[in-house]
């Protein structure tokens, strides 16, 4: 009985010296709370706003599941191009003054004229080794990157030789030897999207891989295709 006397005693003492520092761990403790409740709807907020363009794209995935023609995937391309692409590439897929690559072309010349000076390796998932520098001279280098900017028209200069042994005559490119550098294959895309690239023009990121499905990623390279210049 004692015991209790005592405790009860003590704690009563214990309220008494300590009630301005219990009375603002109260204040503290409510103003944090407020805080917290403040805090969380903001990011219930922004949640919200994530949500919104998840399900645009949820409703991307579920249309491009149906498109079984060239058409139909013209346009979920599109619509896909506009939400994920078009913030670096311009709407018209241009470019956005140069900020990236221009998609009305395959491929611009100073690129190719890069890669050919200074190899490239972005395209690791595929191409683990990836293209060496420096397999043609200053000269022919000019000339090559002229020609495969134009898509391999007009007249083809003699050193294309070395580069159609791993890009075939066509430019076509051959599996998991090099890409095709002719024109945007859906094996391009699907590699680009998945590895990202960095190059002269800028750098990619390569994050898109989880965010869009197979079809998707088909639907864009019909896309990117059909607004080639
Ligand atoms: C030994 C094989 C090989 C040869 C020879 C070769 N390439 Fe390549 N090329 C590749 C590979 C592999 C890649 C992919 C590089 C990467 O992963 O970034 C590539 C990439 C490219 C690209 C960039 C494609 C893109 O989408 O960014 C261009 C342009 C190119 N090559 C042009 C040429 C030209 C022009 C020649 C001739 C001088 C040539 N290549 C010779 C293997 C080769
Ligand atoms: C953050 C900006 C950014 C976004 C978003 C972006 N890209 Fe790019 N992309 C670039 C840049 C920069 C380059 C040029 C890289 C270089 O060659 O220097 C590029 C190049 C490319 C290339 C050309 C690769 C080659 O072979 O030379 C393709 C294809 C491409 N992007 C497709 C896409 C698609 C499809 C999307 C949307 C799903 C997309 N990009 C979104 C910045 C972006």
């Amino acid at each position: 009985m004692g015991v209790t006397y005592k405790n009860n005693r003590c704690s009563y003492i214990f309220i008494i010296k300590y009630r301005r520092k219990i009375m603002k761990y109260f204040f503290v403790g409510g103003f944090g709370l407020l805080v917290i409740i403040l805090f969380s709807k903001v990011i219930v907020a922004l949640e919200l706003v994530n949500l919104d363009t998840f399900s645009t794209n949820a409703e991307l995935k579920l249309s491009a599941v149906n498109a079984t023609n060239e058409k139909k995937l013209k346009i979920i391309g599109k619509q896909t191009y506009e939400v994920f692409c078009s913030s670096c590439h311009g709407m018209n897929g241009e470019g956005n003054n140069g900020k990236a690559h221009n998609h009305t072309k395959r491929i611009a010349e100073k690129t190719v004229l890069d890669i050919i000076q200074n190899g490239s390796n972005n395209f690791k998932s595929i191409y683990p080794s990836g293209m060496p520098a420096g397999l043609v001279n200053d000269t022919d280098a000019k000339e090559l990157a002229k020609y495969v900017a134009n898509s391999l028209k007009g007249k083809k200069p003699k050193s294309w030789m070395v580069c159609a042994t791993c890009h075939d005559e066509s430019g076509e490119g051959i599996s998991y030897v090099a890409p095709n550098i002719k024109e945007y294959s859906d094996e391009l895309v699907a590699t680009v999207l998945k590895n990202g690239k960095k190059g002269v023009i800028g750098t990619m990121p390569d994050f898109f891989w989880e965010k869009l499905s197979e079809m998707q990623i088909k639907a864009l390279a019909t896309y990117i295709r059909s607004i080639q210049k």
